[in-house]
């Protein structure tokens, strides 16, 4: 589970004169069944969120108003991203620690999440993550 196995994904966009709707749907613009979704708002001005690394969780994380960035780390290496749009997604695959950062004042960030809430899924030391990682053998 590396970096480049998470990507951006661009959004079903439909556009009449009426304005754009997007369509997501599980399994097939996206790789997995959706189970659960949850959004953040009213996030403070200089506020990270994230700090963890989730054991079989898949998740699509959009900004469906404002912008923030998401830096996504194997352990190997690091990325970020900047989301703004309603119309691409960033796809994230089992064991890859995340930060998110940078938020404005009116970011809404929404994720598509392929279980339900389970905390028992989650490595929130970044050290158990990497020691995770390694005594798996996960590439
Ligand atoms: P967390 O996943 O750490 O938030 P973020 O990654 O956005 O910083 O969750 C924050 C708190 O909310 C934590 O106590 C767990 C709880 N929570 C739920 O109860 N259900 C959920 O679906 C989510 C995402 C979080």
């Amino acid at each position: 589970m590396r970096i480049s196995n998470c990507k951006m994904i661009p959004v079903q966009k439909i556009t009449d004169p009426r304005g754009d709707i997007g369509v997501i749907e599980g399994e097939r613009q996206i790789p997995f069944a959706i189970n659960r979704i949850y959004y953040s708002y009213n996030t403070p001005q200089g506020i990270a969120r994230g700090g963890h690394a989730h054991k079989k969780l898949q998740q699509l994380m959009i900004a469906m108003a404002g912008s923030f960035d998401i830096m996504i780390d194997d352990g190997n290496a690091q990325k970020t991203y900047t989301l703004s749009q309603p119309c691409q997604g960033l796809y994230i695959c089992p064991m890859i620690w995340r930060e998110l950062t940078n938020f404005s004042p009116d970011a809404i960030c929404m994720v598509l999440a392929s279980e339900y809430y389970d905390e028992d899924d989650y490595f929130r030391d970044y050290k158990q993550f990497l020691e995770a990682k390694k005594a798996l053998a996960i590439p």
